[in-house]
Parts: C-alpha cells; structure tokens; sequence
C-alpha cells in the first residue's frame, strides 16, 4: 500500500469514525435524553439513561480514537501540521477542539467524577439536571455538526 492508498483508508475510517460518533450524538440529544425527560419515574430515567448512555460510551471511545489517529495521520502524511496556523483553516480548529472535549469527557472526566456528580445531581433533583444535560448536548452536538459543514467544504477549497 503506498502512501495515497494509505491516505484514503485514513480518510475513509476518519469518516466513518465521525459517522458513528457524531450520529450517536445526535441520537442521543434529539432521541434519547428528550425521551426520559418525559419519563414520569426519576429512577427508571436514571437507571435507562446509564443502561443505554454506557452502552454509547464505549462505542464513543473507539470513534473518538478512531477519528483522532486518522486525523492525526492525515496531517502527518499531508506535512500539513502549518494548517494550525493558518486562519482559513479554522475548520481544522474546530476539529481538533471538539475531539479534545469529547476526548476529556469519555476517557478522564467521567471516570474519574463525572459520572457519579450527575448521579448525585439527578438524584436532588432529576428535572433539572436532565434539563442542563440536554443543553449541554444541543451545545455540543451544533459545535460538531458546524465543524462537519465546515471540514467537508473547507477540503474541497471553500472556505467559508
Ligand atoms: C484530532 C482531531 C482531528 C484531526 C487532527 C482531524 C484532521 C483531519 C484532516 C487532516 C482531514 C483532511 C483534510 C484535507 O483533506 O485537506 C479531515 C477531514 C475531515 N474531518 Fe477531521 N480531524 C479531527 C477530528 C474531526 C472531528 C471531531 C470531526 C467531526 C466533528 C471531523 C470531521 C471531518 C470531516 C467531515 C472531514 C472531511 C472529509 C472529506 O470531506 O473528505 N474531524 N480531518
């Protein structure tokens, strides 16, 4: 496999990466979360939302991997690691500041306390917290779906 082979299988898993990530994300703000905030029981709420919100976080983590090597690689083999300081480049930015965050969140602040502070959180008071949850996913999930419009125009030399 030469080097532009190698480029496109990086392409190609990075999207896919991205696919998977993102569209769980959007599941779970537009779907999941709006769904137990109807749920009448706190505890089922609760209990539902970390059966399936676990199930998510893992498959989020090999996304995020995923994403972040081919990313990573395409930079490495494109010599393009300038592109950081090059404004119309933005969208490369934001790429690497979302996967950052989510990156934060899967793997250093949920284990180590974010998990068990929502949990506690929910339990004084479930409404609310499920409430600033949702917001923080909408937050999230318009930051990526921007980044995703920006990426694919700004490879193909529009800027925006
Ligand atoms: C460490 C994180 C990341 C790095 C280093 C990275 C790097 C890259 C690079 C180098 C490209 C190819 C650019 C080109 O061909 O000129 C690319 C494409 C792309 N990336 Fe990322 N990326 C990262 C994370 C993300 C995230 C989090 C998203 C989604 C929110 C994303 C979405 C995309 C999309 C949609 C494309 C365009 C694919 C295409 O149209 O061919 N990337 N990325």
């Amino acid at each position: 496999m030469d080097s532009y082979d190698a480029m496109i299988v990086a392409r190609v898993l990075h999207v896919l990466g991205v696919v998977m990530w993102i569209g769980g994300v959007a599941f779970v703000t537009t779907v999941l979360i709006p769904a137990l905030r109807k749920l009448p029981s706190q505890q089922q709420r609760m209990e539902l939302f970390e059966t399936l919100e676990g199930r998510f976080g893992k498959q989020a983590k090999i996304a995020t991997l995923v994403t972040g090597l081919s990313g990573f690689f395409m930079l490495e083999s494109m010599n393009a690691w300038q592109r950081y300081q090059q404004p119309e480049f933005w969208w490369i930015h934001a790429m690497t500041f979302i996967w950052v965050i989510f990156t934060l969140v899967l793997f250093v602040l949920e284990p180590l306390f974010l998990h068990r502070w929502f949990h506690r959180q929910a339990q004084k008071n479930s409404e609310r917290s499920f409430k600033v949850l949702h917001r923080m996913h909408y937050l999230l999930l318009t930051l990526s779906l921007l980044t995703v419009l920006g990426a694919v125009s700004g490879v193909r030399g529009w800027y925006l």
